[in-house]
């Protein structure tokens, strides 16, 4: 049986240096598999971890500068110590560090063509009021789209107003946006209690709670609703949208938009195709995508998809090492000083919040299998605790 990360003798002892690398280095492998399970490109693995979680580089690039070898000695040394399989150098980044190769150098190929708007996009619709929900009609509203929200309630449509007025205020406050912008942005913005009101958008997208009952029969009021063509999005982060697709009588036109939070703020955006996700639509809304100046990336309908899958098991082994008796602070403080993470990952997961994170550990698990996976008890604990993270007022650290 494997052990677990913190029984490796000495994790209370560590350095800052080797605290980072007991974190990073599994995921560098972890992003190298996803290479060469040619589940990405090198380039949008590196870009889904800059863009989405803000890195200064991405793993693979990372890789490149640190030298493969060095990696994938010390994976190897730690793999002889944990016998965790996350843990073993992967094919490839053993075959690079024996050809003293780069990531970069060897094996990406980019795609030259930009890609147009298939699709006529001008109005969008927005169903859902939480953050997502609410920085996502922001990110539209702002690159000129009309957008209508729909919510439960004209409290929660209210909350999504007050939501991007605040941002508005802020980028003001800072000499960024003027008070004619923040009433433009907000003008572009109508609120509906009906999902009818959705019946001249030209692409909806949903980010309401990770349910997938709740989410299956929205798909297929939605489908019902929006006119012929209509691109129907999900930025589900966890649930399998070729089941959502297939609910809808437009499996083609359905897709992944999967955002980042904060949403304003992160530029990435997942673009997730199904097998039955027509050419189009995927070029239209990656279109779209560059349009609203975010950066795209493509991948498969698969748990986690790039960036989840790559983050939440790094998060994971953090609180591990927590386990082992580093504290918290000890452990952010140590990635943010040795890698320039703009923040440290009990600082990240009390932002995502310590349930969301726990189902993502959760579906990344129940797909992966790998026993490493295993969401942390302490993480379980925590979210029975009802220490959820910044939006309960305590978490790994306390607000
Ligand atoms: N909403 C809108 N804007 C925000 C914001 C928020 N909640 N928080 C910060 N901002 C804006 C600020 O106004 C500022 O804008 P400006 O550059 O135009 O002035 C900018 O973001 C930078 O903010 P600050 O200078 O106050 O703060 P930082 O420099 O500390 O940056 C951060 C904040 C951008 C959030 C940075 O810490 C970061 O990149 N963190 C990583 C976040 C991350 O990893 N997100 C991904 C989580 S995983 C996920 O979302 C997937 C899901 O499926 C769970």
């Amino acid at each position: 049986m494997s052990r677990a990360i913190g029984q490796a003798s000495g994790m209370t002892e560590l350095t800052n240096e080797q605290i980072a690398e007991t974190l990073i280095y599994p995921y560098l492998n972890h992003a190298v598999k996803f290479l060469q399970d040619e589940y990405a490109t090198a380039t949008d693995i590196d870009n889904g971890m800059r863009f989405g979680c803000g890195y200064p580089v991405g793993p693979l690039a990372y890789l490149d500068g640190v030298g493969a070898a060095v990696v994938r000695d010390a994976l190897a040394a730690r793999f002889a110590q944990t016998g965790d399989s996350l843990h073993k150098p992967v094919a490839l980044l053993e075959k690079i560090a024996d050809q003293g190769g780069t990531f970069h150098g060897s094996v990406d190929a980019e795609g030259a063509t930009a890609p147009e708007l298939k699709h006529d996009i001008a109005k969008i619709g927005v169903i859902g009021t939480g953050t997502m929900a609410s920085g996502i009609a922001q990110v539209f509203a702002q690159a000129g789209y009309d957008v209508v929200v729909v919510g439960r309630s004209e409290g929660k449509l209210d909350g999504v107003v007050g939501y991007v007025g605040k941002n508005l205020d802020r980028a003001i406050a800072k000499g960024k946006a003027t008070e004619d912008d923040k009433a433009a942005v907000l003008g572009r913005l109508a609120g509906a209690c009906e999902r009818s009101a959705l019946t001249e958008v030209d692409l909806a997208i949903e980010a309401i709670v990770e349910d997938l009952a709740i989410k299956t029969e929205l798909f297929a009021e939605l489908d019902a609703i929006l006119k012929p063509g209509a691109i129907l999005a999900t930025t589900t982060s966890s649930l399998p949208i070729t089941r959502l697709a297939e609910t809808t009588q437009r499996p083609g036109d359905v897709i992944g938009m999967h955002f980042f939070n904060p949403a304003p703020v992160m530029k990435l955006v997942e673009i997730v195709t199904t097998t039955h996700t027509t050419a189009d639509v995927d070029e239209t809304v990656k279109a779209l995508t560059a349009k609203v100046g975010k950066v795209g990336v493509s991948c498969g309908d698969r748990a986690g998809f790039i960036v989840n899958a790559l983050l939440f098991p790094y998060l994971n082994d953090a609180v591990k090492l927590a386990e082992a008796g580093l504290g918290p602070a000890t452990i952010d403080a140590a990635v943010k000083e040795q890698v320039s993470l703009p923040m440290g990952p009990f600082e990240l997961l009390d932002v995502v919040g310590n349930d969301v994170s726990l189902a993502i550990e959760k579906e990344l698990y129940a797909e992966f299998k790998e026993p490493g996976l295993a969401p942390a008890a302490t993480l379980e604990r925590k979210v029975g605790e009802g220490k959820l993270g910044r939006k309960t007022g305590e978490g790994f650290h306390t607000y």
